[in-house]
């Protein structure tokens, strides 16, 4: 269908499941075993309702966001994931240039398709990228990495704490991979007997033994702030705070790691319940089944700083940058009505007063 016919990121779903080849969909769209964390993440998102106010001049709205020092048009950015070439030869070029156009930030995979500097290049001058980082066992690898990194401009790096091994993927692993390598981290995907999951394949150089004491090691070797992405706990967010980390992102990969994790959104609550103050400290980030602008809005007004996407970008790159551009439009229209029916004209004004969280709250 023709790309103005798309009006939602669910449209994209739909359309990537028919174009994208069934190993590319199985990667993309597959999450741990029976997928109860992947499916609640978004259903308990949906269980909080909003409690707008009225009658507040909503003319004028701005969505911009300060992320991590860098200014972005919307409270939300492109989640890393990997391998965006399965859905599009221009992979995350073309990711860089559809948000890029935007005012819309994008954070790498360390497990990307295309190099660094190639992906940095196809953004306008001024643009900003993050980097996540998965830690290679053979440590100097990673040091090289976060040089370059730095060299090249990336503004922070997002370690990834959920996934020291990789979670089961059914769907992924049914399908047989062709041989595929990460331009970045150099991870291969091939085939073996446990079957074709792409996931696990590419994760074998991960660093399984990382600690807490590591995070002083990554902050130091590439000069930049560090995020830790896969915080699920009220308990490792006060320890991020500690070990010096400038951020979390309060994430379980999508569902894609442990199944039977606790949805991101409930993690989001048990920080207000447990370490309220932790706002004050570091920087709140989170992902996992935000598909809507009213989704993403929920979350702002709960804290977070900005909220990452995954797969409807993944999605929308079937119809490469125009397609990311598109998807990101649909994001701010459907988020600026949000706002204006929530009675607000700034993010900066949204606060938890405006979520019922009832229905939830005691999960
Ligand atoms: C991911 N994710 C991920 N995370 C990460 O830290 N490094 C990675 O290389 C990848 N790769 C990856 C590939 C694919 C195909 C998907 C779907 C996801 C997880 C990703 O960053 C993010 O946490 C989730 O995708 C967020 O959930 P939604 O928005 O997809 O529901």
């Amino acid at each position: 269908p023709p790309l103005h016919s798309l009006i939602s990121a669910p449209d994209f779903q739909e359309v990537a499941s028919h174009v994208l080849t069934p190993k590319a969909w199985a990667f993309y769209s597959s999450a741990a075993t029976d997928l109860v964390t992947h499916t609640q993440n978004k259903a308990l998102i949906r269980r909080l309702m909003f409690r707008p106010r009225v009658l507040r001049d909503v003319k004028e709205v701005s969505m911009k966001r300060t992320i991590l020092g860098c200014e972005s048009e919307a409270p939300f950015f492109v989640s890393p994931a990997a391998m965006a070439r399965l859905a599009h030869p221009d992979g995350e070029c073309a990711l860089a240039r559809g948000v890029g156009s935007q005012g819309v930030l994008q954070c790498i995979s360390s497990n990307a398709s295309y190099p660094l500097s190639a992906i940095v290049k196809a953004g306008t001058k001024d643009q900003s990228f993050f980097l996540q980082l998965y830690v290679n066992s053979d440590r100097p690898k990673t040091a090289e990495l976060l040089q370059k990194a730095a060299a090249l401009g990336i503004k922070a790096v997002f370690v990834t704490v959920d996934a020291p091994v990789p979670g089961k993927r059914e769907a992924d692993e049914r399908i047989a991979a062709e041989a595929v390598a990460s331009a970045i981290s150099g991870a291969v995907a091939s085939n073996d007997k446990k079957g074709g999951g792409m996931g696990r394949l590419m994760a074998q150089y991960v660093d399984k033994s990382l600690i807490w004491k590591d995070i002083a090691w990554i902050k130091k070797v590439s000069g930049l702030p560090v995020i830790l992405k896969g915080v699920q706990s009220a308990a490792d967010a006060i320890m991020a705070a500690e070990y010096g980390a400038s951020g979390v992102m309060l994430s379980n990969h999508g569902g894609r790691s442990l199944d039977g994790a606790q949805p991101s959104i409930l993690v989001l609550l048990e920080l207000h319940r447990i370490c309220p103050d932790i706002f004050n400290k570091l920087e709140v980030y989170i992902d996992g089944g935000f598909e809507r602008g009213s989704d993403i809005l929920k979350a702002i007004a709960l804290g977070a700083t900005a909220v990452g996407v995954g797969r409807p970008y993944l999605y929308s790159l079937t119809y490469g940058d125009g397609g990311v551009e598109h998807l990101t439009q649909i994001l701010k229209d459907e988020l600026e009505t949000s706002m204006r029916l929530c009675g607000i004209t700034d993010v900066d004004q949204a606060h938890p007063g405006l979520i019922n969280t009832q229905d939830i709250d005691h999960m």
